[in-house]
């Protein structure tokens, strides 16, 4: 079943529920390594990513339960018999690479293959060795993977991030979070889902100022312990994706359980191209009165625009009258998109980091293939916009983050089904 199929031309009208964050229960699953007693997590969104991610920690010792749909139950590794997370399990999940910080601050040991995850460029890992190297840690390369190792405690030290990286900051505010002494990040990642991390080591004990400025602060404890209940924060891209299909197909939804702020940055680009979007306490209603306008649109560590929603804008502005202008600044290799929206009657020219967009009048379905997950959620928002049919190919990329996506695009009255 790995073919998604649209039937486009229906705009969206509706409510619909947002699940939790695919980036932050990630990183919290990789968390739960570091503490002693089990912690019951809500709001987990059931994606690939997310079984993906369980296995891999259930590999490492850990054991994850399902008590209710969207409620997880983790047991941590009560020790380090299994420092290695398989590769075949890894090769599927770049955000893996966030294990390296938690399993080193409390094991000391791991080994971890590398790296996985959407094919959307380079995507090195300096600033993660360089922030753990700076605590202590000793890391080699080798055979595709990296071994780390610390004799005794990591110890608090001063790491400034050359780029605010999401990955390296979490990773060292997990590793920092059981350090001796305290640890200071430069010009760290400000991103919702940091700060969610944060919020989570809180909570189980950590001492973690500052997540959502640059600089993050954190006083090293000796053991985390666990216990309670944490609930994720709502996926910005998720409500995101759904906000830009409503502005594509001209019609009327509201994401509830989101939190506004989160998606300012993605608000005020579609109310620059001339949508509706109102706020109503923890929901966001999408819709269009009048034709849209083009609009430029560059991408930027948060609170800037997030490069997860550039691919779906793209597939937006195909349609809008004039010349829209895209500048990918994270992802080098973030256009691929542009000859799949291509092959649907899109008019786009991709220049290095920078896209440039002439509205045509409509597109239409085509057998298409998502190159990855954001590039799928565009190609969604493109098949719902366009005349006749959509078949969308390798739509595991799209599970990969997306929580029951036919149910919640159905009950919004698309017409979608999956083919083999
Ligand atoms: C996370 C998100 C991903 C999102 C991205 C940017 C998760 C699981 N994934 O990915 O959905 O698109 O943030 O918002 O949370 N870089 C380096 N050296 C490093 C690390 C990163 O040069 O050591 C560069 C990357 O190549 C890229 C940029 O920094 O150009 C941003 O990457 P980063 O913020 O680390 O993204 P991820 O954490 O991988």
């Amino acid at each position: 079943m790995d073919k998604i199929v649209l039937a486009g031309g229906n705009p969206l009208q509706g409510r619909l529920r947002i699940s939790g964050a695919k980036n932050a229960v990630l990183a919290i699953l990789c968390a739960t390594i570091l503490l002693r007693e089990e912690i019951v997590l809500e709001n987990v969104p059931d994606i690939s990513d997310v079984q993906v991610m369980s296995g891999i920690i259930n590999s490492l010792g850990a054991a994850t339960v399902w008590e209710e749909p969207e409620v997880l139950r983790v047991k941590p590794p009560a020790s380090a018999a299994e420092a290695e997370a398989p590769y075949h399990m890894v090769k599927k999940l770049r955000a893996s690479n966030l294990l390296l910080g938690p399993m080193l601050t409390r094991f000391g040991d791991v080994r971890v293959s590398l790296p996985g995850g959407c094919n959307i460029g380079v995507r090195p890992m300096d600033l993660h060795f360089k922030g753990l190297a700076g605590l202590g840690a000793t890391l080699l390369l080798d055979h595709g993977s990296v071994r780390g190792r610390t004799d005794g405690r990591l110890t608090g030290a001063r790491i400034y991030l050359d780029f605010p990286s999401v990955g390296a900051t979490e990773n060292i505010m997990m590793a920092a979070s059981l350090a001796e002494g305290q640890t200071l990040i430069e010009n760290v990642a400000k991103e919702p889902e940091v700060v969610d991390l944060a919020n989570f080591l809180n909570a189980m004990g950590a001492r973690v100022r500052g997540a959502g400025t640059d600089v993050i602060k954190i006083d090293g404890v000796t053991e985390l312990k666990g216990g309670g209940r944490y609930a994720i924060i709502p996926d910005r891209i998720e409500a995101g994706t759904f906000m830009v299909a409503a502005a594509a197909t001209g019609g009327d939804v509201t994401v509830e359980n989101v939190i506004p702020l989160h998606l300012e940055p993605l608000s005020a680009k579609l109310r620059e191209a001339g949508a509706v979007v109102r706020e109503e306490g923890d929901s966001l209603r999408v819709s269009v009165d009048n034709p849209l306008r083009s609009i430029d649109v560059k991408t930027m560590p948060y609170p800037g625009f997030p490069t997860d929603m550039q691919s779906q804008v793209m597939a937006l502005l195909t349609t809008v009258p004039g010349t829209s202008v895209i500048v990918e600044n994270i992802f080098e290799n973030r256009f691929m998109i542009a000859d799949e929206l291509k092959r649907m009657g899109g008019r786009i020219k991709v220049e290095g980091r920078m896209a440039v967009i002439e509205g045509v009048p409509g597109l239409y379905g085509a057998q298409v293939k998502a190159t990855d997950l954001r590039a799928g959620a565009a190609l969604l928002v493109a098949g719902l916009m366009a005349a006749g049919e959509t078949e969308i190919g390798n739509a595991h990329f799209i599970d990969r983050g997306y929580h029951r996506l036919e149910e919640k695009l159905i009950s919004l009255g698309a017409r979608v089904w999956r083919n083999t």
